[in-house]
């Protein structure tokens, strides 16, 4: 929720906001911000991933995610991706901005099954 007040969104005004934890126990905050060129729009789960990533953390527990939306926002494909990519082993708590004691809970591992990969999975 303190993410989501942080968005940038004058286009949609759709607040989204999330926080990553990482296995070192530091939670890395995002909020979506838009483009007038609405394809540039960055969602809030890629911009908390990215900050973890160039913060040098590689191993994550969990995502939550809150919009105001009933039951939530599930994160779009390409954030699935990317949470495929780097956070295989986190769960996503799911809430809807205005409930947000109401939560749902997701696996990564089953918003993207099959994800497409370069790279082996860590063993
Ligand atoms: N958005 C997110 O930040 N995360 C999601 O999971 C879905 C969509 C943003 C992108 C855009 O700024 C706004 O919500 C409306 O699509």
């Amino acid at each position: 929720m303190k993410a989501r007040a942080r968005a940038v969104a004058p286009y949609s005004k759709f607040r989204v906001g999330a926080a990553l934890l990482a296995k070192s126990g530091r939670i890395y905050h995002g909020a979506n911000v838009e483009s007038a060129s609405y394809g540039l729009t960055c969602c809030a789960e890629r911009i908390a991933l990215f900050t973890a990533l160039m913060e040098g953390e590689r191993e994550f527990r969990a995502m939550a995610i809150v919009a105001p939306m009933a039951e939530g926002a599930m994160p779009c494909g390409a954030c699935r991706q990317l949470l495929a990519e780097y956070a295989d082993e986190a769960v996503v708590f799911i809430a809807d901005s205005r409930r947000p004691k109401v939560i749902r809970e997701f696996a990564v591992k089953e918003l993207l099954p099959g994800a497409f990969r370069l790279l082996p999975d860590k063993t």
